[in-house]
């Protein structure tokens, strides 16, 4: 079928609530892919920080097909090996003490959100059921994880949103103090906002939330959808605030492309998802858990948010010297491979000439560029990437 009839078939046939660029994708490997007119891109997308071992690797690709041929799905009535062997490795390096899987970064999100009203009901009080997100957030799209995401954007519409949440501006501390009261449930916040324009808090604010959590009673949620899974130059994103959460949610880069989602968290938080209290058809299947064994595993033997800090230290370095001399760049930010580049206009046309060059990029935000390269990109792509935006924002200035 040819590109210009797909293309059609695709603005006739789809729901229109996605924004998409006019290339047709085929292939993938590494950190390139190819569209249907044989043009090669480097993808520094990453399917929105999901293929971080870059596409089709062989590690990943082997254990889909091997999965495939073993045991693709039973229910989560009875037990499989992968996934008990996933949550084993999970809480082995991580905070946590029990695992929940699920398909998506929203239905982490949603099993965290219903595990701290539970939590906050049976453990706190009964009127204990609030939880305090940040403005700017990004948490999904279901209706609960909508109401906790900060951004009218993507709740205009959808009202009457979920009762039970209340927003604060990100990176205050002083606005959170205020807020937590004698409803409060949880908190929940990014480690790194990446959606809202990859903004990295103060230092002694992840500091701060879990003082107030442990003041308070109030779990601790990180949504480390984005950030976990090495991105930001550790495993998880909370490593490098020196705390810990009570709860974390994980999906995107967990199985390297094939959905899953995960909520993490202690003990005592996960006594309440009593029996029958929680679940999911597709959650944790023997197929997306050999893939995400595969995945971990391959992250941490070869060392990969090391190689993150180091490849993103540098990226981020050259990144500034190019602020220095381009007018249209306010500011360079982010950790590991999670970069944000503030402009002084907006992204969208900066992110098509990209594109039109053979860099694929994201946008966070009206005016900020992010960069989401997988975590095993090579020097040599990393330098030709730069050269892209350099080219193309240096026109942009000019
Ligand atoms: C921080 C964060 N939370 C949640 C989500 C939602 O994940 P999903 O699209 O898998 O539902 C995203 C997706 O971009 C995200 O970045």
């Amino acid at each position: 079928m040819d590109t210009k009839t797909l293309m059609e078939w695709s603005s006739r046939y789809h729901t229109p609530n996605y924004g998409r660029s006019p290339i047709l994708l085929v292939r993938g490997e590494g950190t390139r892919v190819w569209d249907s007119e044989g043009r090669e891109y480097l993808d520094f997308t990453t399917g929105i920080a999901v293929t971080a071992l870059g596409h089709c690797h062989p590690v990943v690709t082997g254990a889909i097909r091997e999965a495939a041929a073993t045991l693709l799905h039973v229910s989560n009535i009875f037990h499989t090996a992968p996934q008990i062997h996933l949550a084993k490795m999970l809480v082995e390096h991580s905070f946590a003490d029990r695992v929940f899987f699920c398909n998506s970064g929203a239905e982490a999100n949603e099993a965290a959100l219903k595990l701290a009203r539970k939590y906050g009901k049976e453990k706190l009080a009964s009127d204990r059921y609030e939880v305090i997100a940040t403005h700017n957030s990004f948490h999904g799209r279901t209706l609960a994880t909508v109401t906790a995401t900060g951004q009218p954007k993507y709740q205009h519409g959808f009202e009457p949103l979920m009762p039970g949440f209340k927003h604060v501006p990100y990176n205050d501390l002083r606005a959170m103090e205020r807020a937590i009261d004698s409803h409060t449930a949880a908190i929940l916040v990014e480690p790194i906002q990446g959606e809202g324009g990859v903004h990295v808090p103060d230092d002694d604010y992840l500091p701060g939330l879990r003082k107030l959590c442990d003041e308070s009673g109030a779990l601790l949620i990180f949504d480390e959808i984005q950030t976990g899974m090495g991105r930001t130059g550790r495993l998880w994103g909370y490593e490098h605030s020196g705390v810990e959460p009570d709860v974390m949610t994980l999906a995107k880069a967990l199985a390297n492309g094939v959905p899953i989602g995960a909520m993490l968290c202690r003990e005592s938080a996960a006594s309440v998802l009593t029996a029958g209290s929680h679940g999911s058809t597709f959650g944790g299947t023997p197929f997306v858990t050999s893939v995400a064994l595969a995945t971990l595993t391959t992250l941490i033997g070869e060392k990969l948010p090391e190689r993150a800090a180091r490849l993103g230290r540098e990226l981020m370095d050259s990144l500034r010297r190019l602020q220095a001399s381009n007018p249209r760049i306010k500011d360079v930010r982010g950790r590991g491979l999670l970069i944000g580049i503030e402009l002084d206009k907006p992204a969208a046309p900066v992110m098509d000439a990209c594109r039109e060059s053979g860099l694929l990029v994201l946008t966070a935000g009206e005016k900020v560029l992010r960069l989401a390269p997988p975590l095993v990109a090579q020097p040599t792509e990393i330098a030709r990437a730069l050269d892209i935006l350099t080219d193309v924002l240096g026109k942009a200035a000019g």
